[in-house]
């Protein structure tokens, strides 16, 4: 069990690291705009009480400075936890002032996340209906039919996400021939992956490829919507079909997958309570992004849920930044 207060605690954690990451929004830089979201992630994680581990975050201990996995965080005291945590989803989408930048967080307990490596992942995510009929083994255009069934749905009514990428050229013509609508997006598929769980969205599937640890982040979402998941890593080296035995041995030996070739269900991916939480960055479909209003004053929008009561709440904060300790030191407004 993951105590219920600990939803606030990191709502507060996403909405400082969408506030500093959106001060950056527009600015055509993606480094600059996922380091300050990481730093005030960081800084914010710091302020909670549990005992903290980065199992999904930046990367390697080698490649990212801060939140990289196996990093502590937290003040180190209470419960011991693990979290996945993406401080700037859609760093693109920021640089741009594209919608549907997130910040994100899941938590779960010690244990209960899926060591995803920095590999690739092919996924179908759905709302509740569709969780018991999809199957990655089956054709895109075949898990949408089923799932359509299982919603009352006709096929062309059905609404499905993909990643505009040359990858998936197949897969949309498959979907296309059954005359299912598609939603191309660029970046950023966590957002329209919760987006499935939620009835409002009008969005019915995500598939394809797209960050394993995305995935993970889209299962957690999943879980305490009700939603469903299948997730299968692809180890292939760039821009081939060749399968990359290194990254495989290290998904093997290094971050203890027994058999990282299989096809993950949502409760492999995410065992156990999990609570997620996920603030709008740049305004979306889903959350509104930060506003900043003047005088001290910034508005944020969240949604926060926790998988053992399936309680989703959506928040419109009010921050006085002037006095409030979310802005921390050097983040300028
Ligand atoms: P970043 O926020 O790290 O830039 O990633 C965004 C994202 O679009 C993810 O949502 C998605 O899973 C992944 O990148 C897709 O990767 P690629 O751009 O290589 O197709």
């Amino acid at each position: 069990m993951i105590h219920r207060l600990f939803a606030l605690e990191f709502v507060r954690v996403t909405e400082a690291a969408a506030i500093a990451a959106a001060q950056q929004m527009g600015h055509g830089d993606q480094k600059n705009a996922d380091r300050l979201a990481v730093d005030a992630m960081r800084k914010m994680l710091r302020s909670v009480d549990f005992d903290g581990t980065v199992q999904i975050g930046e990367g390697e201990r080698d490649q990212a400075p801060m939140l990289y996995i196996g990093e502590k965080v937290g003040t180190g005291q209470g419960q011991s936890l693990d979290v996945a945590l993406d401080p700037l989803e859609g760093t693109a989408l920021c640089a741009q002032g594209a919608p549907n930048a997130l910040s994100l967080i899941a938590v779960a307990e010690q244990g209960g996340l899926l060591h995803a490596p920095d590999v690739y992942m092919n996924k179908i995510a759905v709302g509740g209906e569709g969780s018991e009929v999809i199957d990655l083994l089956k054709s895109p255009a075949e898990n949408v039919r089923l799932v359509a069934e299982k919603k009352g749905k006709d096929v062309s009514h059905m609404t499905v996400v993909i990643m505009d990428r040359p990858r998936h050229a197949e897969m949309i013509a498959d979907i296309r021939q059954i005359g299912a609508r598609i939603v191309l997006i660029t970046d950023g598929d966590v957002q329209p992956a919760v987006a499935c769980g939620l009835d409002s969205s009008g969005i019915d599937m995500v598939m394809g490829i797209g960050g394993a640890p995305e995935g993970v982040l889209s299962a957690a979402a999943l879980k305490c919507l009700g939603g469903g998941f299948q997730g299968q890593l692809v180890f292939h080296k760039k821009g081939t079909h060749e399968v990359d035995d290194d990254q495989l041995q290290r998904a093997h030996h290094t971050m203890g997958l027994e058999d990282p070739q299989k096809i993950f269900t949502l409760d492999e991916l995410v065992k156990g309570p999990v609570i997620f939480s996920a603030t709008g960055v740049t305004d979306g479909s889903l959350l509104g992004g930060v506003k900043f209003l003047g005088n001290q004053r910034v508005k944020t929008h969240s949604l926060v849920m926790r998988s053992e009561t399936r309680t989703v709440r959506f928040l419109t904060t009010d921050h006085d930044v002037s006095s409030h300790s979310i802005l921390e030191s050097d983040w300028v407004l």
